[in-house]
């Protein structure tokens, strides 16, 4: 007897923090066939071998991870980072018309950049500053432009055990520093990546077993984890956590000045994802004791 065919995904940017978390929790859906691409296997500034790649399998969902995510170095190198977070996105969508292949694609906060003291809705005004926030958000707008259900999720503070962030930077700071000043003036909350993974897989489970969750599917969504903290907060609870003698002082911004300005305010309203796909959200607390603990058993 025939087997059913595997739903396929593409996971493009494989080499970062999220896509090599997308390969780490692959291995929960035995019944799904992934392929793996990092920058080494498909640039994404390079449409022709984009369409190859895509036009020679039979994906179901892409699952955009590749970026430029140098925010300070992004400002003095405007055109490659339009090129990977603006232009080859709207390649890859527009590679993708015509077909059956849905698109899952990952902004950032940065393109609100306001403050209204409330968490950001995904219609407040975007406003964004310096380079890497205008093509993240030019990105979204070409992705949004082509004629193909795409998922764009905005994220916030990418945490993860791979690549570079924020939790490995106090890691390794935490052990070679007795103190550390860590601003306390920018708001949000941390994204676990694991966290954001797994909510994509169940969005994607919950849009193929009902055809009518397709418009929920071609939306934006803010993700992030629940809570409101500081970077400075983050900073002592991991301290904390991990035993570090490491005393954490906090600074403002204005203390640490860097070349794109940071978001103060990128605290998100995630009601619409939740309400939408019937997610429940971990909060930062317990994402943070999970990343931690998966950081340091890795070392
Ligand atoms: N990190 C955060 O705090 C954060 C917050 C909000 C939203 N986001 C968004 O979330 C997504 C994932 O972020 P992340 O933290 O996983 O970023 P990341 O760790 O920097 O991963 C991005 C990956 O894309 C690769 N890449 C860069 N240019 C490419 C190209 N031309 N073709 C193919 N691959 C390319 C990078 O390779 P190289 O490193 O070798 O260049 C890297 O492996 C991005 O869209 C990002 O904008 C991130």
């Amino acid at each position: 007897m025939d087997q059913p065919e595997l739903l396929k995904i593409a996971v493009l940017g494989a080499g970062g923090q999220l896509g090599q978390t997308f390969r780490q929790i692959s291995k929960l859906y035995p019944d799904i066939a992934f392929d793996f691409f990092d920058k080494s296997e498909l640039n994404i500034l390079h449409k022709e071998d984009i369409h190859n790649v895509l036009n020679s399998n039979t994906y179901r969902y892409v699952v955009n991870c590749a970026a430029y995510t140098h925010v300070d170095k992004a400002e003095s190198e405007p055109d490659l980072c339009f090129a990977i977070n603006a232009t080859a996105c709207k390649h890859i969508a527009e590679i993708m018309q015509g077909t059956e292949m849905r698109l899952i694609h990952f902004s950032s906060d940065y393109i609100y950049h306001t403050y209204n003291g409330f968490p950001l809705k995904e219609s407040t005004n975007p406003e964004p500053q310096g380079v890497y926030a205008s093509s993240k958000l030019l990105g979204e707008q070409y992705i949004r432009a082509a004629s193909v259900p795409a998922l764009i999720l905005r994220a916030s503070w990418i945490v993860s055990p791979f690549g570079h962030n924020f939790v490995k930077t106090m890691l390794r700071l935490g052990k070679e520093k007795d103190q550390l000043h860590v601003v306390n003036d920018q708001y949000g909350a941390p994204t676990y990546a694991r966290d954001l993974a797994m909510a994509v897989m169940s969005i994607i489970r919950k849009t193929e077993a009902n055809p009518t969750n397709l418009t929920s599917f071609n939306t934006t969504y803010n993700y992030a984890n629940e809570g409101i903290v500081s970077w400075f907060d983050i900073s002592t609870r991991i301290m904390k956590e991990l035993q570090f003698s490491c005393i954490v002082h906090p600074i403002s911004s204005s203390g640490y000045p860097t070349p794109a300005q940071r978001p103060k305010w990128s605290v998100l309203s995630k009601q619409s994802i939740k309400n939408n796909f019937n997610l429940e959200i971990p909060h930062w607390y317990r994402s943070l004791t999970q990343c931690l603990q998966e950081l340091t058993e890795k070392q």
